[in-house]
This record gives C-alpha cells, structure tokens and sequence, in this order.
C-alpha cells in the first residue's frame, strides 16, 4: 500500500554513498519521512498518531547516525567529529519541531518536511560520500558494513524515545493541574459572589 502513495523524496533520485549499511537506513529514513508527509496532507492523522511518526523519525535518525558515526570512528575517517556535530544539529532540529507542534499547537509539518527533505540529500552528497571515498582511499572494501552490524544501536534509540514520553507526559500532567486549579478557582469566585 505504501508504494502507491505520493513520494514526497523519491528514493530512485535519491544520491547513494555505496556503503551498504548506510544507504539501508538513508532509505528507511525516505520511508518514514514519506509517512509522514502522506499523514500531513491526507489530514486524517490525529494529533497524537503525528506526534507518534515524528518520533518514530526522531529515534531512526538516532540510530542511523549512531551507526554511522560508529563507521567513521572505525576506519580513522578525519571529519567525524564535524560530520556528527551535523548529525546532532539535525536531531535537534526534530525535537524543537516536535515539541513546539506538541506544546504549542505550532503547524510546523510543512516546514518540518521540507528542512528533513533539503537536509537529507545535502548531507548525503556533501557529509557521507565522502566517507566512501575515505573507504577506497584506504583500501577498505565498503560492504565490509552490512546492515546486520548496527542492530545493536537499536536499544539506545528506544531509550531517547521513551524520554521524550516522559516529557510529554509529565508536560500533560502539568496541563490537566493548571486546569483544574482554574475550575477551582472560578468555583472559588462563584461561591464569593453568593456570599457577599
Ligand atoms: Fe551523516
Ligand atoms: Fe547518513
């Protein structure tokens, strides 16, 4: 079903790296930001279902830089440090969008989209061909990176996810307080009223 649905990146004018591992998870990355641009315009995904794919976005970028940090470190790659620092502006970028469209009700879909769109295949051309390039230069054969290598990373992921719900549930909580500290007070009022 997913294949029949509007491809906002098309993965086929996707730039590939030619390491294996890393273009696997640059094209599970185009899957989930496609979910959610055909959640945005379909209009009929909740609030909450959003929030969710966002998420789900949030903890794959975890994992799949993680993973590609871990290859940079490995073969000696110079830019790593710069390179991940990149990574977590990114990261960052997805939680502000995802906390401001939680919190404060922002509609920053659309913008999200396209930073996550210009962003990827920016990176992918500028940031990680080069580290295939590094590969050949030192006669390290790229699929020498398969995909099964970093399912270990998998568990980290799911913690920061699992943080994130915590805020958002403990920023709930707060919510339904300040709600009924306000009926309480209107009551408070009301029976005032009646009493002078
Ligand atoms: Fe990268
Ligand atoms: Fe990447």
């Amino acid at each position: 079903m997913g294949f029949a649905q509007t491809q906002f990146i098309d993965w086929d004018k996707v730039p590939r790296v030619g390491v294996p591992v890393i273009d696997f998870e640059h094209q599970q990355l185009v899957i989930i930001i496609n979910k959610l641009y055909n959640s945005v315009t379909s209009g009929v995904v909740s609030r909450s279902e959003l929030l969710q794919i966002m998420l789900d976005l949030f903890d794959y970028t975890v994992y799949h830089f993680t993973a590609e940090n871990k290859i940079m470190v490995e073969v000696g790659y110079p830019q790593a440090e710069q390179h991940s620092k990149k990574h977590e502006s990114l990261q960052e970028q997805i939680l502000d969008f995802a906390s401001s469209f939680f919190e404060y009700e922002v509609d920053v879909r659309e913008d999200l989209l396209q930073v996550l769109k210009t962003w990827l295949v920016e990176h992918i051309v500028k940031s990680d061909q080069p580290i295939k390039q590094h590969l050949v230069k030192c006669g390290i054969d790229p699929n020498r990176f398969a995909h099964s290598e970093t399912q270990k990373n998998e568990k980290k992921a799911l913690t920061l996810t699992d943080a994130f719900l915590e805020i958002k549930k403990n920023r709930s909580e707060i919510a339904k307080l300040r709600s009924e500290i306000s009926a309480l007070e209107r009551q408070l009022r009301n029976s005032n009223k009646k009493n002078s």
